[in-house]
């Protein structure tokens, strides 16, 4: 499938004042972006994404006194996280205002907010007189994208254009934080690691397993290939599979066996932040190479690598479970 690919930010925003929709690139993964105040197009993006409606959208703006006006309040450690990582990989959960549709929150009270850091998005924002909705550029329940070229794929044809910013430099959706009984929880891991917003809030909870609203990035099969993947001790797991020369190898910091040359090591360097930058991109690849199974690890349990290990167990999720 092809796209039209943009490079211009007002051609991108000719689109979005228009009432179409444009893919745009983010620090984390691309953005399927809309006017967030006209609910004619959020029911667009939810038509081209499959998106069930229950599933409520981020709505990204350029600063935060544009997006705080779209909340009924703003708790004091909503605005110092935003001072200390917005433009950035998070998003707030507060208590929404009148301005926001129906549609954009699925019904919540609240309502989900983000300034991304990507310079030609952040641009874009600047020049439009509204925020724009915009899920990850996906269909529902796939690994999300972290080129223009992954959007192009699968959604191409269905929207106006694709703001090309090159691969995404964080890789993984942005860490969701919420204030329920005003102390900050965790709503979705990500870009953001636990261990930096304690460094500024204190001790932050992970949101209980079933909320309501449902964050479908809670769900348990998500961001998932068509092909098994399987995770565990990787020599152990290829002892036992039946046709090494069928399955892949996607580990951490090295590889486990030479002469294969589908497998992928997610970061020769041992840093988290590349396996986080290269994990969608990874997934992708495997999902296309025609083998019959994927064989991974775990990665090492904090900062980012905790985010990692989030993705990497709901992609190997066989069900969807977690309503
Ligand atoms: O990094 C990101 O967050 C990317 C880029 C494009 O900004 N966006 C993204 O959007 O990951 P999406 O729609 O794929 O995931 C947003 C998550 C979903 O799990 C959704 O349920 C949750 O945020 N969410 C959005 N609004 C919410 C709300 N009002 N209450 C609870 N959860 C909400
Ligand atoms: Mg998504």
């Amino acid at each position: 499938m092809t796209g039209n690919l943009l490079t211009a930010v007002p051609q991108a925003a000719r689109y979005l004042l228009d009432g179409q929709l444009v893919a745009i690139p983010t620090e984390t993964v691309y953005g399927l972006a809309g006017n967030a105040l006209d609910a004619a197009v959020v029911a667009e993006i939810f038509r081209v994404k499959n998106r069930p409606s229950f599933d409520p959208l981020i709505i990204h703006g350029h600063s935060p006194e544009q997006l705080f006006a779209l909340a009924a309040s703003v708790p004091a450690g909503a605005r110092q996280l935003a001072d200390a990582f917005w433009p950035g990989p998070l998003t707030l959960l507060l208590p929404r205002g009148p301005e926001v549709p129906d549609l954009v929150t699925a019904g919540s009270p609240f309502v989900a907010l983000r300034v991304p850091r990507h310079p030609l998005t952040l641009a874009l924002l600047r020049s439009l007189p509204f925020p724009v909705a915009a899920p990850s550029a996906n269909p529902f329940g796939y690994v999300s994208p972290t080129t223009a070229q992954h959007v192009a794929d699968q959604l191409g044809d269905q929207i106006a254009g694709i703001l090309d910013g090159g691969p995404c430099e964080v890789g993984l959706e942005s860490t969701i934080v919420g204030f329920p009984d005003g102390k900050p929880a965790i709503y979705r891991r990500g870009g953001i690691s636990q261990e930096a917003i304690e460094a500024l809030l204190g001790l932050v909870e992970q949101a209980p397993a079933n909320p309501l609203p449902v964050a479908p990035g809670m769900l348990a099969r998500h961001y998932s290939p068509a092909t098994p993947l399987i995770l565990g001790d990787i020599p152990a797991l290829l002892a036992t599979a039946p046709e090494p020369h069928k399955v892949a190898v996607l580990s951490f910091s090295r590889p486990y066996r030479s002469g294969y040359p589908q497998d992928i090591v997610l970061a020769p360097d041992g840093q988290l932040a590349t396996a986080a930058r290269h994990l969608f991109a990874a997934l992708r690849t495997l999902d296309a190479s025609g083998m019959v199974q994927i064989i991974g690890e775990w990665l090492p349990d904090e900062g980012l690598g905790r985010a990692i290990n989030d993705r990497l167990r709901r992609a190997a999720a066989q069900d969807t479970i977690g309503l």
